[in-house]
Order: structure tokens, then C-alpha cells, then sequence
């Protein structure tokens, strides 16, 4: 297992089996863990050891052959039925991401459609988790450079503020709003990068200052409530966040604290983009009122570390992702190109679930 600065890859296939960095040790601990059952698949996207909704979507996906491989049955009717049930244990793991059940539904798509027998059909579900994963890394790749064709061009060189970790970590590689960076940082346009920490999971702090030192990408950490005073002092040119689900409208679901950075980058009229691929889209929602929204257990608030920071006796609400409406977006960076979130909805072909 290999992880240079230039390849960082959350997901890895090897050995017949399936090697994910884990990112809650991440940075103080490199370590890859061996997942060769569909259930420690689930385990490691409930437990956040594999994070980021293209990359959870690539890890379900392989997650699905794993259930697959261990169905015993030459009968594909029977097959198919047990199937079922790996995709609805992968589906229960996290809620909010579409690109879950986006890659669950592709591989259960995969096994009805395919007229064989059953071990024919594993193959064919090996093949199409790796072609998921490969079509996410050179969608990443295009979103990268579709980024560049939208940013503003003045001036030459951006700073640009970003959140959460969309990187290589969060992707199957070269990542969504960092992978606009990487491609910025590329053609000598950006001068830098602030990264939020995010609170409470700290996916800024840990994972995306990760990736920029790993690159040598010039990057400033700061904390969630330092955004609007470094907009309020002329610090940034652009917002660049990811997505976790965007409805048909262009309402976006992403990380805990994106929708107050939206509000501010309007209230300072600095342009906020979304980066993220069209797995990100569930046009099955019309707007993002319906978009399910995590609720993680509140020890990710009230403990830093191993210490707990706060009296007993107090209360929590601990929300993963929150919701920004379409009207606050300046665009939505896709493989197809940036899209004003209004005109998302063009793109609506057939959907996954339909065909
Ligand atoms: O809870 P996480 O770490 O899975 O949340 C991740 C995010 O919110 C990312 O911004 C999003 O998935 C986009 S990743 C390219």
C-alpha cells in the first residue's frame, strides 16, 4: 500500500480486498485498514474512517461486491434477493450523502440487468464498483478544471476559502472544491487557501491542511467563526464548499457551517461556489426540504479529544450538514461544466432509480 503526495487515494483495491486510509487518524497516524467483509464496509462509512460523499459512494460500491462475493447460491433470482439485503444494510449506514444510494442503486442495476450466471455476475459487479471509482477520479479531474473557467480573473492570483475536506481523501481521488484549488494552485492562480477547521469533526483541520502540506499548496487554517472577519478585511476572492445532496432546484446539503458561509460571502458580495459531480444530484427532490440531515452522536461536541468540555446537565443538537438554499450559489461546478443552479435542472436525464 503506497500513498504518495500526488496520490492520495481513500480507496484502494488490492488483494481482493479493499484498503481505506483511515481518516480518524489522520494526520497524526498514517494507517490503511483491511475491509474485506460488507459489513466492516458499513462499519468504516458509520464510523467515518471513510468519509466524503463520492468516496463513501466509491466504498458502497466495492462494499456491495464484498456482500455479493459471499452469497451462496448458483441461482440468480435467489442471488438478486439477497443482494437486497447487502444494499439495504449499506444504505442504513449515513443518510445525508445521495452518492450512497446512488452507487448502491448502480450496482443493483448491474445485477438485474445482467442475463448470467451468478459468478458471472460477481465479476461484472467487481468491474462496475472499479469503473465507479475510476469515472469518480476523472470526474474530480474535470471538475478541477471546469473551476478555473468560472473564478473570478481578477486578481491574477486568488485566495480562496474552503471548508470541510473535498480533497482526494473525501473522492476517489484529486477531489471537487479542493480539486478546483489543486487545478488553480496548477495555473499559478492561486496565492492561497484558508481552510475552515469545521467543527465539531475537524475535516478542515485534519484532512484538507493534510492534503495542502502533503502538496505544499500555501494554506491558513483558521477556526469556522474566523469566515466573516477575513471577508470583512478584503482576505477572500471566492468560497469553494462541496456537496454532500443538491436538489433539482440547486439547493445544497454539505458539511455543518456552509450555509452560514454563504450568507456571509453574499452579505460581502464574494462569489460561493459548489463543487461537486452529478452523482451529487438527487433530482428526485424538487428542493432541499426533503434532503435527510444527519444527526451525529453529541460526544462530537461535547469532547475534545479525550477531555469533556462542557457541564453535565447541558443539552445538544448536533446536525451534520445544513442546507443552502439554491438563491445564495453563484454556480455549481460539475464534469459538464459550471451550471447556474436554476439551469441544473436541463440536465435532468434518466434517473438512476427510473431506468
Ligand atoms: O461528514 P463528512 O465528512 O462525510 O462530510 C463531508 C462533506 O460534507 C463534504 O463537504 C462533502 O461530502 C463533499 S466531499 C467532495
Amino acid at each position: 500500500m503506497t500513498s504518495s503526495p500526488n496520490h492520495i487515494y481513500s480507496v484502494i483495491w488490492q488483494d481482493d480486498r479493499v484498503w481505506l486510509i483511515d481518516q480518524t487518524r489522520l494526520p497524526a497516524e498514517y494507517n490503511l485498514v483491511e475491509i474485506s467483509r460488507c459489513e466492516d464496509m458499513a462499519q468504516a462509512i458509520r464510523t467515518m474512517i471513510v468519509r466524503g460523499a463520492p468516496a463513501i459512494g466509491v466504498a458502497a460500491a466495492y462494499g456491495m461486491y464484498l456482500g455479493a462475493r459471499e452469497i451462496e447460491t448458483d441461482d440468480p433470482e435467489e442471488f438478486v434477493r439477497q443482494l437486497e439485503k447487502v444494499a439495504q444494510l449499506l444504505r442504513q449506514t449515513r443518510p445525508t450523502a445521495v452518492n450512497l444510494f446512488w452507487a448502491i442503486a448502480r450496482m443493483l442495476k448491474t445485477a438485474y440487468e445482467s442475463i448470467s450466471t451468478v459468478e458471472e455476475i460477481k465479476a461484472t459487479l467487481l468491474e462496475t464498483a472499479q469503473a465507479i471509482q475510476l469515472e469518480d477520479l476523472e470526474t474530480c479531474q474535470a471538475i478541477g478544471d471546469n473551476g478555473l473557467s468560472v473564478l473570478p480573473t481578477q486578481p491574477n492570483k486568488l485566495t480562496i476559502l474552503t471548508h470541510c475536506n473535498t480533497g482526494s481523501l473525501a473522492t476517489a481521488g484529486y477531489g471537487t472544491a479542493l480539486g478546483v484549488i489543486r487545478s488553480a494552485w496548477r495555473e499559478n492562480r492561486l496565492q492561497r487557501v484558508y481552510v475552515d477547521e469545521t467543527r465539531p469533526r475537524l475535516q478542515g483541520a485534519k484532512l484538507t491542511a493534510w492534503e495542502c502540506v502533503q502538496e505544499g499548496i500555501p494554506a491558513t487554517l483558521i477556526t469556522d467563526s474566523m469566515a466573516a472577519h477575513c471577508m470583512q478585511r478584503n482576505l477572500v476572492d471566492a468560497v469553494i464548499v462541496g456537496a454532500d445532496r443538491i436538489a433539482a432546484n440547486g439547493d445544497t446539503a454539505n458539511k455543518i457551517g456552509t450555509y452560514s458561509l454563504a450568507v456571509i460571502a453574499r452579505a460581502h458580495q464574494i462569489p460561493f461556489f459548489v463543487a461537486a459531480p452529478f452523482s451529487t444530484v438527487d433530482f428526485e427532490l424538487p428542493d432541499g426540504n426533503q434532503i435527510p440531515i444527519e444527526e451525529r452522536h453529541p460526544s462530537e461536541i461535547y469532547q475534545i479529544g479525550k477531555t469533556t468540555i462542557c457541564p453535565s446537565g447541558i443539552e445538544f443538537y448536533n446536525p451534520a450538514f445544513d442546507l443552502t438554499p439554491a438563491k445564495l450559489i453563484t454556480a455549481i461546478i460539475t464534469e459538464k461544466g459550471a451550471i447556474k443552479p436554476n439551469e441544473l435542472i436541463n440536465y435532468h436525464t434518466v434517473s438512476m432509480y427510473e431506468e
